[in-house]
């Protein structure tokens, strides 16, 4: 019961001019090679949802491999990687976009009767093969019918209807990464998984089918979520599920937990605001706010279930141990901005942020926020050379100096270069007269 429809002009309208152009030249291009090629996947569902995506899957009855590298010899300005055993490609373009080109597999099916063996369309099994009936979308790019929209498993139905759900009910249990998947698209785009699915995540959990995932790709798609825009709703839904326990039998849904994700996305948002960019591994936030009910040894086992790498296991244990310091210093009383300057200027941005999101008074809060817009810019007028050149021997006594310079600006004791020098020398004659 095949859908024909054609998004033509959905495709004119959402997708850059640049972009049509470029799919345009992949049907003509496997056209002329006598392939067939397909827009699947993310980028179709994202075209019906009207929000922009720049990771084009294609999906090809032919050559993948041949196709693509035509095509990089006909657009230029594009990277080219392939995976011979995969028989896929990627194109990457300076601009951003990035294309992968998968081969779809010829299969066979013999047919119950004494009929011969029948051959499926390999675009249908390949979408077959797919976590969720939104994903299943492809839109055929070959000029004769470009833009003719291929629905086999009614995922326009449920993207109209707003469901999340699987094609089989095998498919958590062929690959327990997609329950995780299923509630990064439900919370994403504030979709409902759709009840017979969520009987299946059930019973995925029942059979513990997670047991047998890799540290790896669990860790994976728990970042994925964490990355998302709402991360903590994502969270929220996991422990409605069950699903945290996944990760450690510990880890359960609580108001307190709820709390600390929701003030780590508010800091998480108002960074970004901010910043206009999101700090190193920004999973991280959230994951340590995870964490909170953890203790240090479960805490450990946490880190490796998910096959975090050594170092970062270490560091993760350092640091839990010293933000927890900074926070009561930072929360015992009101302190000096060079105070806090010392407190936060040797930690990672995300563990600041993390101290930021815990901090319970609103001014302690402030103080983190203004160290990260203020204070980091903050420097000393004089230079090393200023230094040297009133007659300080290079050295540590510079670093120390340059300090006590930075903290008496930070505290608005120093203006000008006048006053710092000043300062330097009523504080730091006495070296001068001892090296004179
Ligand atoms: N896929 C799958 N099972 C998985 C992972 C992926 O079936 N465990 C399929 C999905 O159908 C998806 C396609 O592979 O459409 C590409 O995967 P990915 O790029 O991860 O998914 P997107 O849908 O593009 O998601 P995102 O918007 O997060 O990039």
């Amino acid at each position: 019961k095949l859908r024909r429809k054609q998004v033509k002009g959905l495709m004119r309208e959402r997708i850059p001019r640049e972009i049509l152009e470029v799919l345009k030249t992949v049907g003509l291009t496997a056209q002329e090679a006598g392939y067939k090629v397909y827009l699947v996947g993310g980028s179709v569902r994202d075209l019906f949802l009207r929000s922009p995506n720049l990771d084009l899957d294609l999906v090809v009855e032919g050559n993948g491999m041949d196709l693509a590298k035509k095509l990089a010899r006909r657009l230029g300005k594009v990277r080219v990687r392939t995976h011979k055993k995969f028989q896929t490609a990627k194109l990457i373009f300076d601009d951003g976009l990035i294309i992968d080109v998968a081969t779809a597999r010829m299969e066979y099916y013999k047919s119950p009767a004494a009929l011969p063996v029948i051959e499926l369309s390999s675009l249908k099994m390949d979408l077959y093969r797919r976590d969720f009936t939104i994903n299943t979308l492809a839109v055929s790019l070959n000029p004769k019918d470009f833009g003719l929209i291929l629905d086999f498993f009614d995922g326009l139905r449920d993207l109209k209807g707003k469901v999340i759900r699987v094609l089989h009910n095998l498919s958590f249990v062929e690959d327990p990464t997609r329950v995780f998947r299923a509630v990064r698209f439900e919370q994403r785009f504030n979709f409902r998984i759709g009840k017979f699915t969520e009987g299946l995540i059930k019973n995925a959990l029942k059979i513990d089918a997670f047991k047998l995932l890799t540290g790896d790709r669990l860790f994976h798609e728990l970042e994925n979520m964490l990355l998302e825009e709402k991360a903590t709703d994502c969270m929220r839904r996991l422990g409605e599920l069950n699903l945290l326990e996944v990760y450690h039998p510990k880890l359960k849904l609580s108001d307190k937990l709820e709390a600390i994700l929701d003030s780590v996305e508010q800091v998480m948002a108002w960074y970004k605001l901010s910043f206009l960019t999101l700090p190193t591994r920004p999973w991280l936030v959230y994951f340590l706010a995870l964490a909170d009910p953890l203790d240090e040894a479960e805490m450990e086992q946490l880190c490796a279930r998910l096959a975090l790498a050594p170092r970062l296991r270490r560091e993760i244990k350092e640091m839990r141990a010293q933000t927890l310091k900074v926070l009561n210093r930072l929360q015992r009383n009101q302190l000096s901005p060079s105070k806090v300057y010392d407190l936060l200027h040797k930690l990672k941005p995300a563990y600041q942020l993390y101290i930021m999101a815990k901090a319970r008074q609103e001014w302690a809060k402030k103080a983190v926020s203004r160290y990260l817009g203020n204070m980091t810019k903050v420097k000393p007028l004089l230079t090393g050379d200023d230094l040297a050149g009133m007659g300080f021997d290079p050295g540590p006594l510079f670093k120390e100096i340059l300090e006590r310079v930075l903290a008496a600006r930070l505290d608005g004791e120093v203006t000008t270069k006048e006053d710092e020098l000043a300062l330097v020398k009523s504080e730091f004659g006495s070296y001068l007269e001892k090296t004179v």
